[in-house]
């Protein structure tokens, strides 16, 4: 940053929550288990795992280095790694793809903090199927509502964020991080005793390679690259404020682990409900808003419980968005000489103008439900060109660049903390991976994805 000293966070638990709070939000809670119910459930959840495995962890590591070692926002970072006119565009694309992502999931978390109004006015209390279903309809269709709602969550995150690095992202991240953990673990135990929850169970674990078509794999590696929050720079311009004496690889193993640990979680407070209300697993984007009021409704506490419930995924969506909103924040404060206050305050506002038009259209009978291009409306194109397009083509070129422009006594030295982790075995390792594997898989699934090679 200009001459001013960088703000860090202030520990490695500050690190790990930090990013660990990136990572999970509404991907896990929200979009992993539809996306499992949609593309057959355990044969899909393999492949998630490779994913997350063979390109996730990698790419991670690479946006890791590539931060901590500039100390600069996504697009400064590539930029000072290989000068030119190319690679800063990692940054560039970076910043469009946080756009992107929060059009529409400033939406979905919108539709988040009205569920918990809504559980606070004791709305759900004794819901049905057809209820829930009749009050997710409403609320996505609107048409004030979802908008009203989409500015308060983008009001709460840009305040956040306009507060700093520490005494915002840091201090929040760290406080709600472990209530959720709790929170999901008590969901669980009420989904598996439900009713029919083995049945539940048994479609989130049974493996069916039947399944697995191409466009199922571009899923799967799309959202891998989404709840890893990679491929645009989150995690490069998180890893900018890092301590100098944070393990990389151990941070990325546990926000890895922590992560995918919290999406089965989530997965298993949903399935058992879902078969044991005779609902239909691939039932979207609706499927957590009309599950989890059923989960709650027919025991005691049910509804102190769901409201525990939607605050939670309030916290996770908010956390999530704070490094999304990040993003383009410390690219305008770095490279544009914007106060940090500012910066939020556009960002907010840009988001806004194009979240509306998810909000609008994100079911068939919304205002602009009707508007379609190639079959898909504004959200679910936002959704899909982002997780599907953006996100991976960026972990490409990330792994790439720091693949064949950065030398491996460059990578060792910086995982090394500069020569004080001895970690040898694991960098070669790491170094063959992002350059053979990692961009081997990602070219494959996109040329197939286009119909190149079948
Ligand atoms: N990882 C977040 C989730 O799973 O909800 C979403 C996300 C956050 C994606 C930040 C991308 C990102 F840069």
């Amino acid at each position: 940053m200009q001459g001013k000293s960088r703000e860090t966070f202030s520990s490695g638990l500050a690190v790990f929550f930090a990013t660990l709070g990136s990572a999970v939000g509404l991907g896990n809670i929200w979009k992993f288990p539809y996306l499992t119910g949609e593309n057959g459930g355990g044969a899909f959840l393999l492949v998630y795992f490779l994913c997350i495995l063979l390109v996730g962890i990698p790419v991670m590591l690479c946006e890791f280095y590539a931060g901590r070692k500039t100390r600069k926002n996504a697009f400064g970072a590539y930029q000072q790694i290989k000068p030119g006119p190319v690679w800063k565009h990692i940054g560039t694309m970076g910043v469009g793809s946080a756009y992107f992502i929060m059009f529409f999931y400033s939406c979905v978390a919108g539709w988040v903090y009205y569920y918990l109004f809504k559980a606070l006015k004791g709305d759900f209390i004794g819901v049905t199927l057809e209820t829930a279903k009749a009050q997710f309809g409403a609320t996505v269709v609107g048409p004030y509502s979802p908008i009203i709602w989409q500015v308060i969550v983008l009001i709460v995150v840009c305040a956040i964020v306009a507060a700093g690095v520490q005494k915002g992202i840091e201090k929040m991240t760290k406080t709600l991080m472990p209530v959720l953990f709790l929170l999901i673990l008590i969901c669980d135990l009420r989904a598996i005793t439900l009713p029919g929850a083995s049945e539940g169970l048994q479609f989130l674990f049974h493996v069916d390679f039947s399944k697995l078509t191409a466009p199922v794999i571009l899923t799967a590696l799309g959202l891998a690259f989404f709840k890893l929050s990679l491929g645009m720079g989150t995690m490069t311009t998180y890893a900018s404020y890092f301590t100098h004496d944070n393990n990389l690889f151990r941070t990325a193993a546990k926000v890895a682990t922590a992560d995918t640990l919290v999406s089965l979680l989530a997965g298993i407070a949903i399935f058992p409900t879902v078969f044991s209300f005779g609902m239909e697993p691939g039932a979207g984007p609706g499927l957590l808003f009309m599950t989890i009021p059923l989960v709650f409704s027919q025991m005691p506490l049910g509804n102190l419980l769901l409201i525990a419930f939607f605050f939670l995924t309030s916290i996770a969506a908010t956390t999530a968005m704070l490094s999304l909103v990040e993003v383009p924040v410390a690219y305008f404060v770095e490279e544009k000489g914007y106060t940090r206050r500012s910066a939020a305050i556009l960002t907010g506002i840009i988001i806004l103008a194009f979240g509306v038009l998810a909000s609008l259209s994100a079911d068939k009978s919304s205002l602009l439900g009707h508007i379609t291009f190639g079959g898909k409306g504004f959200f679910d194109w936002f959704d899909y060109l982002s997780s599907n397009i953006m996100l991976p083509l960026g972990g490409l070129m990330i792994a790439v660049l720091i693949g064949y422009s950065v030398s491996k006594a460059d990578i060792e030295k910086e995982f090394s903390n500069g020569g004080t982790l001895h970690q040898e075995g694991i960098i070669t390792l790491f170094f063959f991976v992002i350059r053979y594997v990692t961009p081997a898989l990602l070219i494959i699934v996109f040329l197939n994805s286009i119909g190149i090679i079948r």
